[in-house]
């Protein structure tokens, strides 16, 4: 009723103060976590470096595409599981959960536990079910397993979840470790728990030690699933933020089946979300500009489109002392592997493995080898290899020559006719993290090694079969906005930006305020800009806002030219005046 009255205002509480003081909310003025406002002067630098990526594209014939924001979540979730990688930097968990995630089992500490609401936890509780829900072939193999199945590979979200009795120890010093079993890099997981009996400092109540374990569990899911931002609709669809463009774009492909020419040559350039960690260059939003080219299954591909991103960085004044790419082949680590005969569903998780070299230490990188089954000779020869940093290495190692390493030989004899050998080196080492990559891989890195990777694409020929279609050749690369324009600042190559525009129009007098109008419409059908001052202000502001905009010329109506058909014009760059005819108007 205090509402009803103040929308009437009829209330005499409400009387005695401004009504609207009573309704206003604080808001935070700082966007969410992780994302960024874009006021002009970084609106100007978005723009020029977007005009920069599509010029580029243009130059070399690519059409530009765009998708939703919002896509079904399941187009991003079958190809994520290599994704878990990303877990082990991630400090805020390291002291909850095992840095060595890869292995078969991982322990998540409880430590500290916070209250959450039964509400938030019943919520978390739901994610967890739907992950299985999601993933059929997770299965959960302890007898004390959080999560059942009524019926194993039938999760239905109402039959299958059960909160354990022995979930929720009844003393209170109970420390719950919690044992995920990953047992395949394909994103899904067994999980169960293990729960011991070990004093835990500060531990709380069993009822929120089990609510933690949910939380904990969700976290682990969320960042594990390729951090996607993903939530239900109103009409209960499961959809998702994009973390990456090329689903999109292989659904695209698929929609659009025979009904387009191959190859394609596409270019797009959109907003991508990840919830992450933050890190210099690493946000929870970016855009992210790629190319791809669909349907040549040569290396010629791969070449085109490095030498599409040599020529960016060329434009904006990076040269190969600053930028170089790292370039291997999936298919080099699939011919070790096949030598050793490891099965083929290993691939992918030995990728992730070998993705962290230099990034976690080498016995560590060692017992992952050796927890995914690959013999002792088989990880010694592997890491081996990898330390090759020529093709002529590469194949003395490997004491043969094979597709790969013909492809990789290609690729560099290309490079030298395009011209940007110097920008390109052989790195056995790079896999890159995601699942769909299948030969040629490359990233772009600084070489001060400051920052994260610059870029990275590479060759994705059967993304469109695991969406259930026909495998088409593609290969392509992501570039995002956030490291590129780190590394110009650090070079000191960021343009000065500042906003122009050509005429600021302004009436000396509120009854010339039509006149100036018509000015302003007149410049504005010759194709000039115009910034018309809509209040009265007088001539000095004028002089002021014309310098802020950086306006070539200051139009000024005034009634005594204005009755002879004139205005004064003052150019500001020579301080130069004079009048002119309205007709005469350029
Ligand atoms: P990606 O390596 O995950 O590849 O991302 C490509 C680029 O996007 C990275 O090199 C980096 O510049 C930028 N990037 C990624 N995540 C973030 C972040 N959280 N904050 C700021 N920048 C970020 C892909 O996404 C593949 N889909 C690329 C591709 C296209 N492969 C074939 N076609």
């Amino acid at each position: 009723s205090e509402l009803d009255n103040a929308r009437t205002g009829r209330s005499s509480s409400l009387a005695s103060h401004p009504p609207s003081s009573d309704f206003t909310q604080k808001i935070d003025v700082n966007p969410p976590k992780g994302t960024r406002d874009f006021p002009p002067e970084e609106m100007r630098m978005r723009t020029w470096l977007f005009q920069n990526f599509r010029e580029v594209s243009q130059l070399f014939g690519f059409e530009e595409v765009d998708f939703p924001v919002l896509e079904s979540e399941a187009l991003f979730v079958r190809k994520a599981g290599e994704e878990i990688k990303d877990q082990c930097r991630l400090t805020d968990f390291e002291s909850l959960v095992h840095p060595d995630l890869l292995k078969p089992s991982i322990h998540l500490q409880l430590k500290n536990p916070s209250i959450m609401s039964y509400a938030s936890a019943v919520q978390m509780a739901k994610l967890i079910v739907h992950l299985f829900v999601l993933c059929p072939e997770a299965n959960c193999t302890s007898s004390s397993s959080i999560v059942k199945a009524d019926t194993p590979g039938l999760y239905q979200p109402a039959t299958m979840l059960h909160f354990d009795d022995d979930l929720f120890p009844a003393s209170p010093h109970h420390k719950i470790t919690l044992t995920v079993r990953v047992t395949s890099c394909h994103g899904w997981f067994c999980v169960h728990h293990e729960d011991k009996a070990v004093s835990a400092p500060g531990a709380v109540s069993s009822i929120v030690a089990g609510i933690e374990v949910f939380r904990l569990l969700t976290i682990f899911f969320l960042l594990v699933w390729m951090k996607l931002y993903c939530f239900e609709d109103r009409g209960n669809r499961r959809v998702a933020l994009r973390p990456e463009l090329t689903p999109s774009l292989a659904r695209l492909v698929l929609q659009k089946g025979k009904s387009v020419s191959l190859p394609l040559k596409w270019f797009a350039i959109g907003q991508c979300w990840r919830y992450e960690r933050m890190t210099r260059g690493r946000r929870r939003e970016h855009y992210q500009w790629n190319m791809d080219i669909i349907g040549v299954p040569n290396v010629t591909a791969e070449a085109e489109l490095i030498s599409s991103i040599v020529t960016f960085f060329k434009r904006i004044g990076i040269t190969a002392s600053d930028v170089g790419f790292k370039v291997s082949s999936r298919k080099v680590l699939q011919e070790v592997l096949r030598r050793y005969s490891v099965p083929d569903s290993l691939f992918g998780r030995v990728c992730v493995t070998i993705d962290k070299l230099e990034k976690i230490p080498i016995d560590d990188i060692k017992n992952e080898l050796r927890a995914a089954e690959l013999s002792e000779q088989a990880v010694e020869e592997l890491l081996q290899i990898l330390t090759a940093k020529s093709l002529e290495e590469l194949e003395e190692k490997l004491c043969t020559s094979f597709e790969a390493l013909a492809e990789l030989k290609q690729l560099f004899s290309l490079a030298q006719k395009y011209g940007y050998s110097e920008w390109i080196q052989f790195d056995a080492s790079i896999v890159r993290g995601l699942a769909y990559y299948t030969g040629i891989v490359f990233e772009g890195f600084d070489r001060e090694g400051k920052l994260r990777a610059i870029c990275g694409g590479g060759r994705y020929d059967r993304l469109l079969s695991t969406f259930g279609g026909e495998d088409v050749p593609a290969c392509g690369f992501g570039f995002g906005d956030a490291v590129i324009i780190e590394l110009l600042k650090d070079r000191g190559l960021l343009p000065e930006l500042n906003p122009q525009v050509q005429n600021v129009v302004c009436s000396l007098g509120q009854d010339l305020q039509g006149a100036a109008s018509l000015v302003a419409a007149r410049l504005r059908e010759k194709g000039q800009t115009v910034d018309l001052v809509l209040e009265n202000k007088p001539l000095k502001w004028a002089f002021k806002r014309a310098a802020r905009v950086n306006a070539q010329r200051l139009i000024i109506v005034g009634s005594a030219e204005w009755e002879k058909g004139m205005v004064g014009v003052k150019l500001l760059s020579s301080g130069e005046q004079y009048e002119i005819r309205i007709d005469e108007l350029e």
